[in-house]
């Protein structure tokens, strides 16, 4: 097993000393204990959306757990409550109305995945079990999640422990898996969805996953205008329901509420992560609507919860972060300022060991590549991207680890929605320079 893929331990140089000790964090800075300062231009994994150190955060956390420490998740709390209220009146799109919380991203996506498989036993199509998931995607490391995943380096040597679920090609346009070319392509693999499907038999199919913009196995893939439309409607043409993982993208990372805002396009199911606390405290969101839970209901049955789901204390605790991003504004900032970041990484698009620069909003990304012209990946052993972000944390600015083949090696930034002028030019000139001195450093 090759311990690149493990993100614990990516932070640190292969053979490196022991992990960075990091005293205390605030806006968008990580203070270590001899008090050097780090610019966090991840947001820990692309997670932190409101910025370090809000001290009502804390506080509403504090007051959460003196009221009720633990309670099992149907019962109401004053915290469940508001950020149900919240959720569907300022949050979910409008045919999203059915909530239930995890203790995160993965455990949501498996909860998702589970509630897809119920929907359609409840139903009376027991035959329809398989998951659809896409090339280049991440999903989590729950074994559930994995085997829907298409992160090559993250399943790599615990295949027999999972259902590998049948891939559609990921949408990639820098390398088309289908060798073709935008626009001419006719975006031809979006309709790959529907080939997947009726190869696999769609009345064996319970639902279509992925990431609507790719996070960090890809490094911010987004799609053109017709993909996500396109794949909703072969979705509903084949009966099969559509799971949005927004664990990365969701809550206005890529300047919208959710990223498939951008194409107008309702999933039936929508798994939020990350985002949804902003770092705060451990929870995430299955999301559903009506449509998905009747037949569920109908049969009598319900849906299993975790016992640290919508845990009290996280509910109250996203609420407020939440309540934040609206007070503030964040999500329009969140585009504003990736717009800044999207400028500032420009003369990134013309440096000879950089593939692309993409993303949007706030989830960008640099692919790294040996040779510019010919796009021909710097070897797996250079561990370029871990190099680049070890130089990059040397320079004092946190760079996130991405890429899987064959998108091998990306570094992604995604700052808090906060994040400044300044260090946006920051986070570029350092990104730069970082990329150099390792590139330097491997040829020399
Ligand atoms: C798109 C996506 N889905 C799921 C997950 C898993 O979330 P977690 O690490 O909170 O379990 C991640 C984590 O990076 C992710 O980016």
């Amino acid at each position: 097993m090759d311990g690149a893929r493990s993100k614990q331990i990516q932070f640190v140089p292969r053979g490196g000393g022991p992990p960075l000790a990091i005293a205390r964090s605030e806006g968008c800075t990580l203070v270590t204990p001899d008090g050097t300062r780090i610019l966090d231009a991840a947001g820990g994994a692309i997670v932190m959306n409101v910025g370090h150190g809000r001290r009502e955060v804390a506080e509403v956390a504090a007051r959460a757990l003196e009221q009720t420490a633990y309670l099992v998740p149907p019962f109401a709390t004053e915290g469940r409550v508001a950020l149900v209220e919240r959720l569907r009146t300022h949050w979910l799109p409008p045919a999203i109305t059915r909530v239930a919380f995890t203790s995160g991203g993965s455990e949501s996506v498996d909860a998702a995945l589970r509630l897809a498989r119920q929907h359609f036993v409840s139903k009376g199509e027991p035959g329809r079990w398989k998951i659809v998931g896409r090339e280049l995607s991440y999903h989590g490391t729950t074994l559930a999640t994995l085997g829907v995943g298409g992160h090559a380096k993250r399943r790599a040597g615990f295949e027999p422990l999972f259902v590998d679920g049948p891939k559609a090609p990921a949408c990639y346009c820098l390398r088309c898996p289908l060798s073709r070319a935008y626009p001419g392509c006719g975006v031809a693999c979006a309709d790959e969805v529907a080939r997947v499907i009726e190869r696999e038999g769609p009345e064996s199919v319970a639902a279509f996953i992925a990431e609507p913009v790719v996070g960090s196995t890809g490094g911010a893939l987004v799609p053109p205008p017709e993909y996500w439309p396109r794949v909703a409607e072969i979705c509903r043409r084949f009966g099969v329901l559509f799971i949005a993982d927004e664990v990365m993208c969701g809550f206005g990372r890529t300047g919208r509420r959710f990223a498939l805002d951008h194409w107008d396009v309702t999933p039936d199911i929508l798994v939020g992560g990350k985002g949804l606390s902003g770092g705060y405290a451990p929870i995430g969101g299955v999301f559903a609507t009506e449509a998905v839970l009747a037949p569920i209901a109908a049969a009598g049955d319900d849906f299993m919860f975790f016992t640290y789901g919508s845990h009290p204390a996280a509910c109250a605790v996203a609420d407020k972060v939440l309540e934040i991003v609206e007070r503030e504004d964040l999500v329009a900032r969140a585009a504003e300022m990736g717009e800044r970041l999207h400028k500032a990484l420009a003369p990134l698009e013309r440096h000879p060991h950089v593939a692309e620069v993409r993303g949007l909003g706030l989830l960008r990304a640099v692919e790294l590549v040996r040779d510019r012209d010919t796009r021909e990946p710097f070897p797996a052993e250079a561990r370029i991207t871990q190099r680049v972000v070890a130089t990059g944390l040397r320079h004092g600015v946190f760079f996130y680890p991405g890429g899987s083949d064959p998108a091998r090696d990306v570094i992604v930034l995604g700052p808090p929605f906060t994040i400044g002028s300044d260090e946006i030019e920051t986070i570029a000139q350092v990104l730069e320079r970082s990329i150099d001195e390792t590139v330097a450093r491997l040829q020399g």
